[in-house]
């Protein structure tokens, strides 16, 4: 498969780049218009999803992103300016490389490797340590397999309680394949974040301060 850092570069010899850079990013505003316009009934596309972090990031002054499922490392790559520091963790050793490599020249993006549920709690004590709160961006599953309970357990025993959660792929969140409902979610974040406000929207839980 010919890599696309390989693509670009051909296209920049040719002097052609620039060029085709925007009809890529345009684009991608003409898929998040068909969204719009088929009344948001499918999914957003990620431009939408990483607008939303970004939003929330600074409403609500965040400094510090964890995101759980990097996968290869795009979104993080797109909020990275965003935030002053930013840890995300992959399970999939191929998608680590690709997301490390793709993030290196950013010191303060720590890319790690690992299971999330596992991790999440080391990553939590440093956070305690430094006394801020921070946003979290929870994507680390599979079709059938979802780390997000293990992930809240977590963040719940933590003590700084004024984070923001925003949970992806909502539409996944059915009660099959190991997945809680949205209620069963909405359920253990009011007896464990009283404080929180829950809300859905555009497949994504947002679970912010009151
Ligand atoms: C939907 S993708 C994440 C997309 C990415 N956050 C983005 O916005 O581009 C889910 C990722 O979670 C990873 N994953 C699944 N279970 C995990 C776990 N327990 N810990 C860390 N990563 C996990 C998968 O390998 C996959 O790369």
């Amino acid at each position: 498969m010919v890599r696309r850092g390989k693509i670009k570069k051909v296209l920049i010899k040719l002097k052609v780049w620039w060029f085709f850079k925007h009809i890529y990013h345009y684009y991608h505003y003409l898929l998040v218009l068909k969204w719009f316009l088929r009344g948001k009934k499918d999914p957003p596309i990620y431009i939408t999803k990483r607008k939303v972090i970004k939003e929330y990031a600074k409403q609500y002054k965040i400094y510090t992103l964890i995101e759980t499922g990097t996968f290869k490392g795009e979104t993080t790559k797109a909020v990275k300016d965003t935030f002053g520091l930013i840890y995300t963790i992959e399970l999939n050793e191929v998608y680590f490389e690709e997301a490390k490599k793709r993030l290196e020249k950013y010191p303060h993006v720590q890319v790690i490797h690992g299971d999330s549920e596992k991790i999440l709690p080391d990553i939590l004590d440093l956070m305690n340590k430094m006394g801020h709160p921070c946003l979290f961006w929870l994507d680390a599953h599979t079709k059938t397999i979802t780390a997000i309970r293990e992930e809240l357990k977590a963040i719940f025993s933590h003590p700084i309680k004024d984070n923001v959660i925003l949970i992806d792929d909502v539409r996944f969140f059915t009660g099959e394949n190991n997945y809680p409902t949205i209620p069963e979610l909405e359920k253990l974040i009011s007896e464990n974040l009283p404080n929180s406000n829950f809300e859905v929207k555009d497949d994504i839980i947002r679970i912010c301060p009151k």
